[in-house]
C-alpha cells in the first residue's frame, strides 16, 4: 500500500480553526478518487494552512448562528485539494446550507484563476433567532440565505441558484459544457439521488469526479450508477461519503 504524506502540525491547526476533527483530510480517499499516488497530493496539501483565516471565519459565523459544531460536510479539505489538482471548468453541487462545501470549492477555484462553482439549494429557514430544540442544523438563520457562513470577500464569481434541485438542476446542466466535479448533498433519498445523477450524466467525461454524501439513506442509487459507468466506488473511511472517477472507455 502506498505511503501517505505525513500531516504537518500546521494542517491539523488549520482543521482546528474550522473546529471539527472529522475534517482531517483523508488522503487515501482522495488519492483513490483522483487516481494519483498520495505523494502527488503534496503540493495541494501544503496549501491548506493558507485556508486558516477562512476556516476561522466559518467557525465564528457558525458559533454566531448558534451552531456548536461546524458543519454537515466532513471533507472540505479534500474538496479544496481535488479542485486544485484537477483544475475543473465546472463544479456543480446540490445542497449548500451554511456553505462549508461551497467555501472550499470557491477557495480552490479562486487559486486556479479559472472555473465556476454552480450551486443549487432550497434553503430551510429557521423559525426564530435561535435554533429551537429539534430544528435542523442545516436551516438558515432568519435574515440570511444559503451560504450564510461564507465571508462576502470569499464568494468570488459564484453561480448560486436558489430552489429545488428537481427544478433548477436540469436547466443548469443544459447551460454548461461539462460537469467536471459533482457533489450531491441535498435531499437524501434513493429516487432523488438517482434523479440528480441521471441529470448530470450527459455532461460527464472520463476523469469527472462524482460524490454523494449521506448514502446510508440513498440505498443502491450510487453503487448502481457507478456500475453503469464501470467506475469503482471510493468510500471515505467508515463514513457514508462516497465518490467515483469516471473511467476512460475500454
Ligand atoms: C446537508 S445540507 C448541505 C450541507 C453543505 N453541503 C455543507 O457543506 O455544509 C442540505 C441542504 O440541501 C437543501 N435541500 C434539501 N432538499 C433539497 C432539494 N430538493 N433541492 C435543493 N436543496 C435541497 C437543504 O435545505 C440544505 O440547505
Amino acid at each position: 500500500m502506498a505511503t501517505l504524506p505525513a500531516l504537518d502540525p500546521s494542517i491539523r491547526a488549520t482543521v482546528q480553526e474550522l473546529g471539527d476533527a472529522r475534517a482531517v483530510p483523508n488522503l487515501r480517499w482522495l488519492s483513490g478518487l483522483l487516481g494519483v499516488s498520495p505523494e502527488r497530493l503534496g503540493p495541494w496539501l501544503a496549501e491548506i494552512p493558507q485556508l486558516a483565516p477562512l476556516e476561522r471565519a466559518l467557525r465564528q459565523a457558525h458559533e454566531g448562528g448558534g451552531r456548536t459544531f461546524y458543519a454537515q460536510f466532513r471533507a472540505p479539505f479534500e474538496l479544496y485539494m481535488m479542485t486544485r489538482a484537477s483544475r475543473p471548468d465546472n463544479v456543480v453541487e446540490t445542497g449548500v446550507s451554511s456553505g462549508i462545501s461551497s467555501a472550499h470549492f470557491l477557495a480552490a477555484l479562486g487559486q486556479n484563476h479559472r472555473g465556476t462553482l454552480h450551486s443549487v439549494d432550497r434553503p430551510l429557514v429557521q423559525a426564530r433567532a435561535t435554533l429551537a430544540k429539534g430544528e435542523s442544523e442545516v436551516s438558515v438563520p432568519p435574515g440570511h440565505s444559503s451560504g450564510w457562513a461564507i465571508p462576502e470577500s470569499d464568494r468570488g464569481d459564484w453561480d448560486l441558484r436558489l430552489g429545488l434541485s428537481q427544478e433548477k438542476l436540469p436547466a443548469l446542466v443544459k447551460e454548461i459544457g461539462s460537469v467536471d466535479i459533482f457533489l450531491h448533498d441535498s435531499y437524501h433519498t434513493p429516487t432523488h439521488l438517482k434523479f440528480e445523477l441521471e441529470t448530470i450524466r450527459p455532461k460527464l467525461h472520463p476523469g469527472s469526479i462524482v460524490m454523494a454524501d449521506n448514502t446510508t439513506w440513498t440505498g443502491q442509487a450510487f453503487p448502481r450508477f457507478a456500475r453503469s459507468l464501470g467506475a469503482k466506488v471510493w468510500r471515505r473511511g467508515t463514513s457514508d461519503l462516497v465518490g467515483l472517477r469516471v473511467p476512460e472507455p475500454l
